[in-house]
């Protein structure tokens, strides 16, 4: 995900581009650009880092701040690591052109060998600058005014973008178009200036008028005329609305929800479909995965798969466990990076090491693939942040394309690592024959219905919010599972202690009878992942030994479920799905359980206490 923004009026745009973009700084931060029209040239100015550092660099050239026209950028790398000549605006070949891009072309390599036999060079790798010169070359080919340029470009492009395109040779307009990724358009008094950005935060003070494009819908902004909403897919006329804004400025940055982990809880199905899009073909049966494909004698000769990984993408990882052992049949072990740094482990050039973290920064994460790679071990990394050090360190991976995650309590990392390695393992299943090719079809075809599910399941939230209230005064709590679902037991544990700062402990069910069964009375709440798949029975029969006991048992459950519905106070039932995927359901319902209880005790969601984003330090 990335911020844009851009101005064209009678103000100086330069204040307005730039605080715009530090208000869309939570939607990427690896770098930012801006270009101002001074009414003659196009001043670019951009860099790797955060807006406060780009704001530092134009501050030594103040010609770089003129001009009434500006359009601005804060990147969340998919393409090309973060550094300055990737980062936004894109100019293209000419010069004329320029644009700022919040998405992801999938076509963009078929797309630019045609533009490089057409002549066309290019500085960066990324797909917008591929983008701006298509529209270039159909401007040139067609011999059309922007707008119809950049309709008929679109008409070629695959896959998502919200982008701002501005003409140095026709300076009064400013050129819009969204698919899959938001656009708003400030209305100015009289037609006098026009705002656009991905949300209204940039502009909120300056107009409460605006017009939210919707998919495959572009916009022509001329000053003083107004704008004109058109369908990208045959130019037709829409009759747009002007909206007239409520919401608050603070509102607008979560995009309407009261916290980060809330927005990104309800994230989880559209990171879930970017995760996998563009690398799962459900129909063709295929999954394309160039980390893997390039190396897939690795993983295929190994003797092991080590799993390295910190708190949330440990439980991650622990769930890749189950998957590649049951799917692929390769032993696997799971490590806590801290550990496994430390303790002088057993590595050979026979072993595959995936590393697994959000933010890639995490230091224990990274010492731990140093020492993989000193011994000769082929280190795989699944981050969610393009270009971090830990991408940068290991021999190859796969990026999560969860987006900028905020709050500290990891949610939509965790699901989308978990779609990551069910893609890892399927892959590997296939290559060893160890999956008949109806499973693999089976669980490609039900893979592609699990952002849907989430969906579904995202609409209990207010029933969990009315279990959160039984228990938001709990001391202590239990959270048990069996099989995939034992480390969504330790997630939901982890997210419950971190956020609401309620001690809560995860343990497979079935060990409750070594010792934690002690713990159970009336007021131990106990959260027990009951759904009806392998080892049901010993579930149930578990969930009885608690009741016996007095204790408080909250049971997520599969629809339907009527066994352990008379037993528990209460139950959350999620969709049906295969066992193996069932964390990517359950573990929705504890995050929503975590987020309300932290709430109603008045904690703070998104930055709790003691902890940081990424923990970058020993
Ligand atoms: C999870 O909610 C926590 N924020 C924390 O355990 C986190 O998962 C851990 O620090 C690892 O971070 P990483 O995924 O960025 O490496």
């Amino acid at each position: 995900m990335c911020g844009i923004t851009g101005y064209i009026g009678h103000r100086e745009a330069y204040p307005i581009v730039i605080n715009g973009l530090k208000r869309l700084e939570y939607r990427g931060y690896d770098s930012a650009g801006v270009m101002l029209f001074d009414g003659q040239e196009m001043h670019l100015s951009k860099t790797k880092g955060k807006v406060a550092d780009l704001e530092s660099i134009i501050s030594k050239s103040p010609d770089k701040k003129l001009g009434s026209i500006g359009i601005g950028h804060t990147r969340w790398a998919t393409h090309g690591v973060p550094n300055d000549v990737n980062s936004h605006p894109h100019f293209s070949q000419s010069g004329d052109l320029v644009i700022v891009h919040n998405g992801i072309i999938e076509n963009y390599d078929t797309l630019k060998k045609e533009l490089i036999k057409r002549g066309y060079s290019f500085k960066s790798d990324t797909d917008t600058e591929v983008l701006v010169n298509l529209i270039e070359e159909v401007k040139k080919e067609e011999n059309c005014k922007l707008g119809k340029a950049v309709q008929l470009a679109l008409t070629q492009v695959v896959g998502a973008y919200a982008i701002a395109v501005f003409d140095k040779t026709k300076p009064n307009e400013i050129v819009v178009a969204r698919l899959g990724s938001p656009i708003a358009i400030g209305i100015g008094k009289d037609f006098e200036e026009f705002f656009v950005a991905s949300d209204a935060s940039p502009f909120i003070e300056f107009t409460k008028d605006a017009i939210y494009l919707e998919d495959e819908e572009m916009a022509i902004i001329k000053l003083e005329r107004g704008v004109k909403v058109r369908k990208i897919k045959d130019d037709s006329l829409v009759d747009a609305k002007i909206q007239e804004l409520q919401l608050s400025l603070e509102q607008i940055e979560k995009g309407g929800y009261d916290h980060f982990m809330l927005k990104e809880i309800y994230e989880q199905p559209k990171a879930i479909i970017d995760t996998y899009r563009g690398r799962m073909l459900a129909d063709e049966g295929i999954i394309k995965m160039a980390g893997i494909d390039d190396h897939i004698e690795k993983f295929l000769n190994a003797d092991r798969i080590i799993i390295v990984a910190c708190g949330t993408s440990w439980h991650a990882g622990l769930v890749g466990e189950y998957l590649f052992e049951d799917m692929a049949r390769v032993p696997v072990e799971v490590e806590y990076a801290s550990e496994f740094r430390y303790r002088n482990p057993i590595i050979t050039s026979k072993d595959v090491v995936i590393a697994i973290s959000q933010s890639g920064e995490t230091a224990d994460t990274l010492a731990a693939i140093k020492l993989a790679k000193s011994k000769g071990a082929f280190v795989f990394g699944v981050c969610n942040v393009v270009g971090s050090s830990i991408a940068r360190e290991t021999h190859a991976g796969a990026y999560t394309h969860a987006g900028p995650e905020i709050g500290v309590a990891s949610t939509k990392a965790f699901t989308t690592q978990i779609t990551i390695l069910s893609l890892i393992a399927l892959k590997l299943a296939k290559k060893r024959g160890t999956l008949s090719q109806t499973a693999f079809h089976m669980y490609l075809q039900e893979l592609q219905l699990i952002p849907n599910k989430v969906e579904r399941l995202l609409q209990i939230d207010d029933h969990v919010k009315e279990i959160a209230k039984v228990y938001k005064d709990a001391t202590n709590c239990l959270y048990l599972g069996r099989g995939f679902n034992f480390p969504v037991a330790l997630e939901g544990a982890l997210k419950l202690k971190e956020i609401s700062y309620i001690h809560a402990e995860g343990y497979p069910a079935a060990e409750m009878k070594h010792g934690p069964i002690a713990l159970i009375d009336e007021n131990m709440p106990v959260f027990v992942i009951a759904t009806n798949k392998g080892h049901y029975e010993k579930i149930v029969s578990n969930v009885q030994e608690i009741k016996s006991r007095n204790g408080k048992i909250i049971a997520i459950v599969t629809e339907g479920d009527i066994v352990v519905k008379e037993i528990a106070d209460h139950v959350i039932e999620i969709p049906d799905t295969e066992e193996a995927l069932t964390p990517l359901l359950t573990t929705v319902p504890l995050q929503l359980l975590s987020y309300h209880i932290a709430v109603m005790l008045g904690k703070n969601v998104d930055q709790p206490r003691n902890l940081a984003k990424s923990v970058t330090v020993e």
